[in-house]
């Protein structure tokens, strides 16, 4: 006998179950300059965040992921669809989404559809559409939706009841009514279709003029106009639209708060259990251990770098701490081997939680992964590692970085180095310099090793 966890929802015999993820919006209103999809919250991508409520238990048969028309963003962010087919063992497509959020939601309708064609699926099919900016919806939405599709609901969507008192204010921008709020709800994603429900709001869509179209905010609403009934199920104060820095921060703060050791409630139950309680189940268990309820201390973070000197029948230039040291044997490495600048940016991703340099700048040496930084000078890839964990929310505090090695003689470069890096940091950077007295490779002469700490708050 198959058994499932107790909160699994099983499908109903002869169902299939589909996701869409619409994860093609250019997050204007947030500001990052990048698609708000690929903006990363904590450690990972808002989409990474999202596709965690893809738990086993839901019993999905494919995802679609709909990805922003920009080449980089989208590369990156369709790294993931292999990742969940593996760890869910369901169907991932990735598409290219449209020019507005129904564009999106149209073109991953058409994917779910030539895939229930091409694999001869059966009459009925359950779609769930959802925002990657919702990214810390718990599967117990998700659960949630399914199960209401399950019971013979055509629509669905999540609500919460609204907590301020509304009103509908006119262009004179005088109070015209105080809404009932005991009757409003927000409304969230996953939003809960059957295909056939789907097909006919697109078909219904295609049909009005552009301004008429744009009224319907949601498939929810062209639901309605078809004069469907929309059943409404139980929201969640984590399924937040992700929208402006606020909004970000908000979710960091959530995010936090699991990582303290409430865990992500990620069940599929339908039970009354507590979000956020034991009994409402985990799939994402966060690494690290967050700082007491109510401290914001800063972090702290370590990182090493090491070089060689270059054979001195290969003459290589020498760059040291952001600077060219003419005259002086340079080091070997793919980059320009600055093994200062390289420490301080591993600092910075140890600092920040996000891993080391090979994370971010390609496994060995520089230059594997993103090849545009491959003979990158170190100052160069230093403003990338502070934009890289700026964007995961983390603002410099300062760098020290100390080098062991009996060349180059650096006090009298000392005060140039630290302005130079200072600079590409946005931060104070303290650099000194130190021998081994002999011993060890540095002692040698062979290389130049560099501890570095930053503190990151
Ligand atoms: N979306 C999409 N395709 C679009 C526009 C939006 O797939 N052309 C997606 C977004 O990626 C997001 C969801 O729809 O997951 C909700 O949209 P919104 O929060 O408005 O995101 P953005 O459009 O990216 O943000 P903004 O409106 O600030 O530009
Ligand atoms: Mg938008």
């Amino acid at each position: 006998m198959t058994t499932r966890p107790a909160d699994a929802v099983p499908p109903r015999t002869g169902i299939r179950r589909a996701l869409v993820v619409v994860a093609a919006g250019s997050g204007t209103r947030l500001g990052r300059g990048i698609p708000k999809a690929a903006v990363r919250l904590s450690d990972r991508t808002i989409l990474d965040h999202a596709l965690d409520a893809v738990t086993a238990e839901l019993g999905l048969d494919m995802v679609v992921l709909v990805l922003p028309e920009d080449s980089r963003a989208r590369d990156q962010l369709a790294a993931a669809g292999p990742l969940l087919a593996q760890r869910r063992g369901c169907d991932v497509v990735t598409i290219t989404g449209g020019g507005v959020r129904t564009d999106s939601v149209a073109a991953g309708t058409q994917a779910v559809q030539e895939h229930a064609q091409l694999n001869e699926w059966p009459q009925t099919v359950h779609v769930l559409v959802h925002d990657a900016a919702r990214a810390l919806t718990p599967a117990a939405v998700f659960g949630r939706v399914l199960q209401s599709l399950d019971s013979g609901a055509n629509a669905v969507i999540p609500a919460l009841p609204v907590t301020d008192t509304v009103k509908r204010v006119d262009s004179a921008q005088q109070v015209a009514e105080t809404l009932p709020r005991a009757e409003l709800r927000a409304v969230q994603t996953p939003q809960g279709f059957t295909l056939d429900v789907l097909d006919r709001a697109f078909t219904h869509i295609a049909a009005l003029a552009e301004n008429d179209a744009a009224r319907l905010t949601d498939e929810a609403m062209i639901a309605e106009e078809l004069g469907e009934r929309v059943s409404v199920v139980e929201g969640h104060p984590h399924a937040l639209k992700i929208t402006t820095e606020t909004d970000l921060i908000t979710a960091r703060g959530i995010l936090e708060a699991q990582q303290r050791g409430q865990s992500r409630p990620a069940s599929a139950a339908t039970s009354g259990t507590e979000p956020g309680s034991p009994a409402d189940g985990t799939s994402t268990v966060r690494s690290g251990v967050s700082p007491p309820a109510g401290l914001a201390l800063p972090r702290v973070g370590i990182g090493h770098d090491i070089h060689a000197f270059a054979p001195s029948g290969e003459p290589t230039e020498l760059w040291l701490a952001g600077l060219h040291w003419p005259g002086e044997q340079g080091l070997a490495g793919h980059s320009d081997a600055d093994p200062v600048a390289h420490a301080a940016c591993a600092a910075l991703f140890s600092a920040a939680g996000l891993g080391d340099l090979g994370t971010h700048f390609g496994a060995d040496t520089i230059g594997t992964s993103r090849a545009e930084y491959k003979g990158a000078r170190g100052v160069v890839l230093l403003r990338e590692a502070v934009r890289i964990v700026g964007e995961a929310g983390f603002q410099v505090g300062s760098i020290s970085v100390q080098f062991i090695g009996n060349r180059p003689r650096f006090a009298p470069r000392r005060e140039e180095a630290q302005q130079v890096l200072s600079a590409a940091a946005g931060a104070p950077v303290a650099v000194s310099a130190t021998t081994s007295d002999g011993l060890g490779f540095p002692g040698r002469g062979e290389g130049i090793m560099a501890t570095a700490t930053a503190v990151v708050c």
